[in-house]
């Protein structure tokens, strides 16, 4: 828990002064400090030094030999609690069918809903912590996860306590979300409000009573679940003491942003289809813009508008959307690329995103996603002597020791 690091070439600490979410230009400052050394004491970021000084009392050593930390990236948008894999929709989809058109023959989210139906307890903690494994050998310290490949109240239930248990077990900082409002299960086919009101009156009561959740999130798209069944699951939420978020213009833009905007989420995810009217409606509310480059890369979709959004004072997070239909790539690494390349976001601005403002996506900024004294030493070691080879050399992993709350991990 006590852990004094020399010799960093770059120390990336990416706020000071306490800083709880970044827009507009302050997102490509990132408060680097060049020879440096940092102390960690009892789990927490305590101070930072230069390169050569010493540790102020006996306490391990880690010389990192110029290379260059960063605080462990937060993804505040996972589904990585699920079973099976489908490999066959990568495949039709390489064959020209589309998203929709696998989902409305059967495919989809209800493939993996057969899954995890199936699926025991504690196949999905085993299948989970391994992936949670090598996101945090790839630099990711805290993650959100969501149910939603369960929709009945007893498999939405056995996905969160799944993540509870990996909660309470894993290295990793984890955060649960109820997706219940997935998509409609077979059971309610023909009777999609049928389903909301049973999300509402029974599975949520039962989500908040168990403290099983911090979020409730909704896929509020068209053919899934429309505006006005969106803002009764928020309200009800809200009603139980739960953060409500969404998945916003993903597909279509039917007003989703918006509606997000008005009733406080904290954050709108996706937005590959934003309109102005998105825009304006962030601009005047707190709510977050996250964005998921991978989803946009794995199934061809337009990207996101991160430039317009940085550019209109909005803050904006990335994540990865990692899921087994249209994500099915961890890395935060990889994500960096993505926002640099295809999103015409700078490099700083896609490491903001993805460590202070990720956190602040999960309320969660005034614990970690940035390297400042009081805050989990949640920081990691890059084999790089320039954070920018980062996301330049890509397809890597660039980490090369991992420090969670304090600890040197050595995996
Ligand atoms: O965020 N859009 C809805 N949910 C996931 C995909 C889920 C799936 O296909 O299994 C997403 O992209
Ligand atoms: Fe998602």
């Amino acid at each position: 828990m006590n852990l004094f690091i020399k010799n960093i070439g770059q120390l990336v600490t990416v706020a000071a002064n306490g800083t709880r979410v970044k827009r507009g230009a302050q997102m490509r400052e990132l408060h680097i400090h060049t020879n440096a050394s940092l102390l960690i004491r009892d789990g927490l970021i305590a101070g930072i030094g230069a390169a050569d000084d010493s540790p102020p009392e006996e306490m391990e050593v880690l010389d990192a030999a110029g290379r260059t930390v960063l605080p462990g990236f937060v993804d505040p948008h996972t589904h990585t609690v699920f079973a099976g894999s489908r490999e066959n929709e990568f495949a039709m989809r390489a064959e020209g069918k589309s998203y929709q058109q696998i989902a409305e023959a059967g495919g989809g989210i209800l493939s993996t809903m057969r899954a995890v139906r199936e699926a025991t307890k504690r196949d999905l903690y085993r299948s989970a912590e391994r992936r949670l494994n090598e996101m945090l050998r790839g630099g990711t310290t805290t993650v959100e996860i969501k149910s939603g490949y369960g929709l009945s109240p007893e498999a939405e239930m056995k996905m969160l306590e799944v993540i509870a248990e990996l909660r309470r077990d894993h290295y990793s900082t984890i955060v649960g979300t109820f997706l219940g409002a997935h998509t409609v299960p077979p059971e309610y086919a023909g009777d999609r409000q049928g389903y909301v009101d049973r999300i509402c009156d029974y599975m949520m009561p039962h989500v908040a009573e168990r403290k099983l959740a911090t979020f409730v999130d909704v896929f509020c798209e068209t053919g899934y679940f429309d505006l006005k069944q969106t803002e009764q699951i928020i309200l009800e939420a809200k009603r139980h003491g739960l953060v409500p978020k969404l998945h916003a213009d993903q597909l279509t833009a039917m007003g989703a942003t918006e509606l997000g905007a008005k009733h406080g989420a904290i954050s709108v995810d996706h937005l590959e289809q934003m309109t102005p009217a998105g825009i304006d409606a962030l601009r005047n509310s707190e709510t977050i813009a996250t964005v998921l480059p991978g989803c946009s890369l794995f199934l061809n979709h337009p990207y996101a508008p991160a430039r317009a959004v940085i550019d209109a004072g909005i803050p904006l997070a990335i994540a990865t959307d990692f899921n087994p239909g249209s994500q099915m790539c961890y890395s935060m690494q990889m994500m960096l690329t993505l926002a640099c390349t295809q999103m015409r976001m700078t490099p700083e601005e896609a490491v903001t995103a993805a460590t202070l403002n990720a956190a602040a996506a999960l309320g969660m900024s005034g614990a970690v996603g940035s390297i400042e004294p009081g805050k989990q030493a949640d920081v990691v070691v890059y084999d790089v002597s320039d954070y920018r080879t980062i996301p330049y050399h890509y397809g890597v992993n660039h980490v090369w020791k991992i420090v969670k709350n304090g600890v040197l991990l050595d995996f």
